[in-house]
Order: C-alpha cells, then structure tokens, then sequence
C-alpha cells in the first residue's frame, strides 16, 4: 500500500454527474488489480474530512495510470467533478482484497447494476487479457445509465442488457438471462456488484450450478486500512450459529456471495 500524491491526467463527464477520471500513479498501478479500491482526497479543507473510497475502473499498466468510474452524490464527489488536468489528488492504495483469476478459468460472467459496473471493466480487461471467455450482464434504470457498456461489449463473448424502461434491451431482471445462459453453458466464476437483488438471484443459481460466485460491496468507509472498524458487513452464519463480523476494506470489498449478508 502507498500513499502518494498524484497528478490528474483527464477528466470527463462521461453523463450527467457520472465522471471517468484519469489518474497517473505508477507505484499504485503496479500492485493494483481489479476489484481492488483507492483511497481518495481533492481537498484539504476539514468538511469533507475523510478521503473517498473508489474502485479501479481500469487499469493501465504500461502507462502507470487507471481510471475511476463515479456518480457524483455528496461533497467529496462534488469536489472531485471540477478536477482537471494536471490537478493534484492524495490516494492510498491499492487496498482491499481484489480478484485472482485461477490458472483453468476458462469463463467467467459480470453482472452488474448502474453505477456497480465500476469494477467490471477491469475484471473484464484483466480476464480477456488471460484468454478468459467474458459474459456480461449489465443492468440499469435507463439506457444512458449503461455506463461502459460499449468497452465492456468490444471485449465480452457475449452481452445481455435489461433496462427498467426497456430502453435498451429487454425488460426484466438481467439475472433471468443468466439463468438461461446456465442451463447450458458452465461458468468457473460469477462477479457481481451493485444490487442487492442481484446477488441474492446469483447465491440461488450457485446452489443450482455450482460456479464460484463473488460479490463486490461498496460499503461507507472512513479509513479503508481496518484501523476504525467502521465498515463492517455481517458474516453468514456458519455451524456455530454464532455472530460474526467482518471488515469490508480489508476482508474484501470482494467476498464470496454465500459468506456475507447484504
Ligand atoms: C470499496 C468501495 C469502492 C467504491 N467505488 C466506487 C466507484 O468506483 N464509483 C462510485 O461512484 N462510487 C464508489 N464507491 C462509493 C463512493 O465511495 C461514495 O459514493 C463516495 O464516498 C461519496 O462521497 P461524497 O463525499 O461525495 O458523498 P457523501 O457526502 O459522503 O455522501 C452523500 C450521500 O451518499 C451516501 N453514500 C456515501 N457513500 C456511500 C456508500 N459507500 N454506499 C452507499 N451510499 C453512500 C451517503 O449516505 C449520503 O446520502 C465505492 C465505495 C467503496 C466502499
Ligand atoms: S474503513 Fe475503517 S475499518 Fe474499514
């Protein structure tokens, strides 16, 4: 983990108040991989006081940079949408557990909601990369809330799109084109992130297929280094029956589905 001061490469509204920033940080992109989060502050002043946790939206290795993916939704975002080049940004990181891909993966799928695609790209960068076959099944209220989609489509075998108002795409939930597409199709992983829904339809195919399933939280975090226990999500029970707890910053933010509750 580092803390260092970096500069702003670019940034852009990508829709109304949803911003890809660009970020040139050699030392953190070099241990960085996907699924993995930065702490993030564009201010010095006391309100807001805490930095900001967002997650690698991309990563580029050769150039030391990566990108974030946000939804402005408070004081830190507000402050983050005016950052231009050349502006400086403090970051810690890369923190948190991300996502390893094992040697006989052979296919995977991403399913996300709205602004919960901010970890897919990566994952699906990352796994193209390693000749991992991508499905990926995007979710979203409306058609321009499908961020990343086209990057996302240019990599995936295949992609499945619903949205609320039937938009783009079908209607209905993104989680029933999964259930067909596992009727015939074996998948070695299943990521999702953004929807509680989501991931109660994806531990209930689990039980059916049996693939390895993850989930990506995005809790409230203050320190994002398991020192104020501030983010803690609670566990499944296990055989004990006994409560149990756990750190999303530093025992995730990407855990098994079936071993937390959301
Ligand atoms: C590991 C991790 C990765 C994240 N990655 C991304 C990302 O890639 N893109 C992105 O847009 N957001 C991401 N988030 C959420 C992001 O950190 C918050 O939106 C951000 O901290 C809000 O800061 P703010 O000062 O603008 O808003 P605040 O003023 O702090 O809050 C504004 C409103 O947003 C709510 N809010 C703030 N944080 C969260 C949260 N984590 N979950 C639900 N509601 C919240 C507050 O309750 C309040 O109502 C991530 C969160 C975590 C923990
Ligand atoms: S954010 Fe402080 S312990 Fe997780």
């Amino acid at each position: 983990m580092y803390q260092v001061d970096a500069k702003v490469i670019n940034q852009t509204e990508v829709i109304e108040n949803h911003f890809i920033l660009k970020i040139f940080a050699p030392e953190i992109v070099k241990k960085a991989i996907p699924g993995q989060f930065v702490m993030l502050s564009a201010w010095s002043q006391r309100d807001p006081l805490l930095r900001r946790p967002f997650t690698f939206n991309r990563i580029f290795c050769k150039e030391g940079s990566f990108e974030l993916l946000y939804k402005k939704v408070g004081k830190g975002t507000e402050i983050m949408s005016n950052l231009k080049t050349s502006d400086q940004v403090s970051l810690l990181g890369p923190l948190g557990n991300g996502i390893k891909f094992t040697q006989n993966m052979k296919r995977i799928a991403i399913v996300s909601r709205g602004i919960g695609v901010a970890p897919m790209l990566a994952i699906v960068d990352s796994a193209k990369e390693k000749g991992i076959e991508v499905y990926a099944y995007l979710s979203a209220a409306t058609e321009n809330l499908l961020l990343r989609k086209e990057e996302i489509k240019e990599k995936a075998k295949l992609i499945y799109i619903t949205t609320d108002d039937a938009s783009l795409g079908a209607g209905g939930k993104v989680t029933d084109f999964l259930a067909q597409t596992l009727i015939d199709t074996k998948m070695d992983a299943v990521y999702t992130c953004g929807s509680k829904r989501l991931k109660n339809h994806i531990e209930s195919l689990k039980e059916t297929y049996g693939f390895k399933a993850w989930v990506i939280l995005e809790e409230h975090m203050a320190c994002g280094i398991g020192a104020c226990k501030g983010c803690i999500c609670r566990a499944k029970k296990a055989n004990n029956h006994q409560d149990r707890y756990l750190l999303v910053c530093k025992d995730g933010p990407v855990f098994p589905v079936d071993e937390v509750e959301v």
